[in-house]
């Protein structure tokens, strides 16, 4: 059995992937970063395969906005490359044996297929290989040995505002001890698109108050009297209910994009070999 480690939170978009390998060896994603694996000891055929059901039958209470069954056992990178892009059917891969909505296929019971309302924007292809061209330069530095003392240092200078270590540091971001073991796509993921699997935790909201002031943060409490928004390098904030006059979750991470290529190659190199050395 394979149970996701992270909660998924209801009426949140989130892309979810499981991968089962030639070995039976199971891998599940979510947002693109992996989440869980097990293994199956046997490679059964899967004939039959069932998406959304449960037991006790009363049905998956998720909706499933679209549902990609693929013949290859897709990698880390291909899955965290390809779940914001779009298929269609003029440009669909061969081992995508289907998709919906687009192939005709018929739903059990009341399932039906329909659009997400906060999917995250799809890229285009410029973009889509801009990303790549990006993941590429910095699989290859995140390879070198670096040295992770120095590393230490780096972070201590770029990260440390809002990640902890060892104890150490700020609480606007979820500490980072053991943070290795997202391997290393995962942390390039996490580090160079941001935005692109928010955990919805950790979404900006966004606060106008009744005197015209727009505030943000993230919602760190909350109560019948007032919100608390934790903002970086400042005290948290506690706002009375009553001067809010209006607020809404914004999709994009507090986490900054475009830090790591901020950095000099040589400082990017330690970082990651630092991030990497935390297991
Ligand atoms: C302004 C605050 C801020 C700064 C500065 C910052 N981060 Fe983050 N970081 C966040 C927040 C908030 C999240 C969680 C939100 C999310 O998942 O997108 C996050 C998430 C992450 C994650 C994913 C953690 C997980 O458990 O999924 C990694 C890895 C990470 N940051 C690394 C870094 C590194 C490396 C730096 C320095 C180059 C850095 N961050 C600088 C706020 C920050």
């Amino acid at each position: 059995m394979l149970v996701s480690q992270r909660r998924v939170e209801a009426e949140t978009w989130t892309h979810v992937a499981l991968v089962r390998d030639a070995a039976g060896e199971l891998a599940l994603y979510l947002d693109g970063e992996l989440d869980a694996t097990a293994s199956l000891g046997d490679v059964p055929t899967h004939a039959g395969l069932d998406v959304g059901r449960t037991n006790p039958p009363a049905g998956c209470a998720a909706r499933l906005a679209e549902v990609r069954v693929w013949r290859t056992a897709r990698s880390a990178a291909e899955i965290g490359a390809s779940f914001r892009t779009r298929v269609t059917s003029d440009r669909r891969p061969a081992d995508l044996v289907l998709l919906l909505p687009g192939d005709d296929v018929e739903l059990s019971g009341a399932a039906r297929v329909e659009g997400a309302l906060d999917a995250p924007p799809v890229l285009t292809d410029a973009e889509r290989a801009a990303e790549e061209a990006l993941f590429a330069r910095y699989r290859e530095l995140a390879a070198r040995a670096g040295d992770a003392t120095r590393g230490r240092e780096v972070f201590r200078a770029t990260c440390a505002a809002c990640h902890k270590v060892g104890g150490e540091g700020g609480a606007i971001g979820p500490v980072l001890d053991g943070v290795g073991a997202k391997g290393r796509e995962g942390l390039l993921r996490a580090i160079l698109t941001p935005s692109a699997g928010v955990e919805s935790g950790y979404r900006t909201l966004v606060v106008r108050t009744t005197g015209g002031e727009l505030l943000d943060g993230f919602l760190a409490a909350e109560d019948d009297e007032a919100i608390v928004l934790r903002r970086k390098d400042r005290e948290d904030l506690r706002l009375p209910r009553a001067e809010i006059a209006s607020a809404r979750f914004d999709r994009l991470s507090l986490m900054p994009a475009g830090q790591l290529e901020a950095l000099a190659d040589a400082d990017a190199v330690d970082l990651l070999s630092f991030l990497q050395s935390l297991r």
